[in-house]
């Protein structure tokens, strides 16, 4: 299955050694999986050296890349412990995401996400929007949340952006050890496109069809591939479950061999 993975490592692992193990582990996954690919958004501090040693793969279908968590909002200025998106392209970062609801915790609002967003474009780099309701109603007036961050978080962007931009569904419920359950593949598919269709009424139809909206909270081995084929969704945003040096090459091989 054609899909793209990003691993979402947040402020693990504590040293850079357990880092390039889990590079190694995850590379050596994508070598033998055709139609995958793979990006790493490990802490900052260990990029650059990332990188430089394991590189961006590009062949044959496989592909490996490297982001960042997270970018300041603007691009220059006096911003103490912040990461800029020069900085960030400048270590060989093709991937930013924006908008993490960890970081919308801290107080991160739409329209700071849009900006970071926007940056990242302007770059010349993916820019990855996450969006999700911290809970689900039964009523649905998590929708009119999640409508609101989509039509905030997305910056109005000319066209040629177009073909950088990737939506991320991340139900904050769904994420980290506190998460009551992954959403089901019915769930994401149902709210993927409720996302598509407030994308098209931003945009157009037809990108909204186009972007790759990717799914994340939860994701281990076991629901993975059910998650991709039944979900609707292009690719994954995994958490926890990319650190494990062995469970997380399976879960890629079984995604690039599934159907
Ligand atoms: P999780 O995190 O896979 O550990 O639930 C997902 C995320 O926060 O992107």
């Amino acid at each position: 299955m054609k899909s793209l993975l990003i691993a979402n490592w947040k402020m693990d692992p504590q040293t850079y050694d357990e880092a390039a193990r889990v590079v190694r582990a995850t590379r050596g996954a994508v070598e033998e999986s055709r139609g995958i690919t793979m990006v790493i958004c490990p802490p900052a501090i260990f990029l650059r050296e990332l990188v430089k040693k394991y590189g961006t793969l590009r062949s044959n279908g496989k592909r490996l890349s490297f982001g960042v968590q997270n970018i300041f909002a603007e691009r220059v200025g006096a911003a103490t412990g912040e990461l800029s998106v020069d900085m960030a392209h400048n270590a060989g970062v093709e991937y930013v995401l924006v908008g993490h609801s960890e970081r919308r915790k801290f107080g991160e609002t739409n329209t700071d996400v849009a900006k970071k967003a926007m940056l990242a474009l302007k770059a010349g780099m993916f820019a990855v929007v996450c969006v999700g309701e911290s809970v689900r109603d039964e009523q649905g007036t998590y929708l009119k949340e999640l409508e609101r961050q989509v039509q905030e978080s997305i910056p109005q962007m000319p066209r040629r952006y177009y073909d950088r931009l990737i939506v991320a569904y991340e139900p904050v419920w769904a994420i980290g050890e506190s998460a009551v359950r992954s959403a089901t593949p019915h769930e994401i598919f149902e709210t993927t496109l409720y996302i598509r269709k407030v994308i098209a009424s931003m945009f157009t139809k037809e990108f909204a069809f186009k972007v790759p909206v990717l799914y994340g909270g939860s994701v281990d081995a076991v629901n993975a591939v059910a998650v991709l084929s039944e979900g609707g969704v292009e690719g994954l945003l995994i958490g926890r479950a990319s650190l494990q040096e062995k469970t997380f090459p399976e879960l890629i091989v079984s995604i690039a061999n599934a159907k």
